[in-house]
């Protein structure tokens, strides 16, 4: 087994104001790992640290045995944040490429053409038009694409979803299954939906409030490749229970 992402005593701390107390994890490399906790308990923290994008106040963060600040400018790990982000001058096919271009020595045999994903997630006829010319669901395939085509083998999602309808989410949901599914690459995943976590993980990290511990590691065992009708399974209920009274008791004890 290769671990991904290797957390041990990790800790984290803005001045007085403490964020993480103390995390220790394995991800095992392929596996997509949701995290789902209260509002403000330090999941982008988190996140932002696996990233390499803020350094641990104590502790360690390794990404495929490394300190994930050098692994990230290693290209190791790809971000895809709670806001689209595209630039409104570059057109879709430009904004999608955009990692490429600032990563001219990105490691090719990694790498996947753009304008493929972008055709696999529906963006065919949008090639040349710019992010104002499109809806919020289709930027955030835009953000997804700019991220995957990187070829990085850790994916870091930020609530990637939260801004949109839950119809475009769901669909969402399902392309991201599609498209993470498969790749070997690894995910870790913020979000507030627990049917959206137990639609898309292999584990649920469920954390306190501030600051974050992990109080639960909920293990989805539902198949894959995921069926476009798996939360009409009775255990795909059982699994969003779980989570939800994992969330309920760290939230009184
Ligand atoms: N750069 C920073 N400097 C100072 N404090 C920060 C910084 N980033 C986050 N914090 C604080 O750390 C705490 C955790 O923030 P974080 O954004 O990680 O929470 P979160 O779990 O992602 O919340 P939400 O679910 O609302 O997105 C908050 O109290 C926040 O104000
Ligand atoms: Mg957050």
């Amino acid at each position: 087994m290769t671990t991904a992402v290797t957390l041990r005593g990790l800790r984290k701390s803005f001045g007085t104001l403490e964020t993480i107390a103390g995390i220790d994890l394995d991800i095992e490399a392929g596996t997509f790992v949701s995290v789902i906790g209260p509002s403000g308990c330090g999941k982008s923290t988190l996140l932002r640290v696996v990233a390499g994008l803020e350094p641990a106040s104590a502790g360690e963060a390794l990404v495929y045995g490394e300190p994930a600040t050098s692994a990230r400018k290693h290209k190791q790990v790809a971000i895809v944040p709670q806001h689209p982000g595209l630039l409104p001058w570059r057109t879709v096919r430009a904004n999608a490429s955009l990692l490429l271009d600032i990563n001219q020595k990105a490691n090719r045999s990694t790498t996947t053409d753009p304008v493929e994903l972008l055709e696999r997630v529906g963006l065919t006829k949008f090639l040349d038009a710019h992010p104002h010319e499109l809806s919020g669901g289709m930027q955030q395939r835009v953000a997804l694409v700019r991220a995957l085509a990187l070829g990085a083998p850790l994916l870091a999602m930020d609530e990637p979803l939260a801004a949109l309808d839950e119809i475009t989410r769901s669909e969402m949901r399902l392309l991201i299954n599609q498209l993470v599914q498969g790749r070997g690459v690894t995910t870790i995943f913020v979000t507030h939906s627990i049917t959206e976590a137990v639609a898309l993980s292999d584990r649920v990290l469920v954390t306190s409030p501030r600051p974050a511990r992990i109080i639960a590691d909920i293990h989805i065992g539902l198949t894959r490749p995921r069926p476009d009708d798996v939360e009409d399974e009775p255990r795909f209920f059982d699994l969003c229970n779980q989570v939800r009274h994992a969330l309920h008791e760290g939230a009184h004890s």
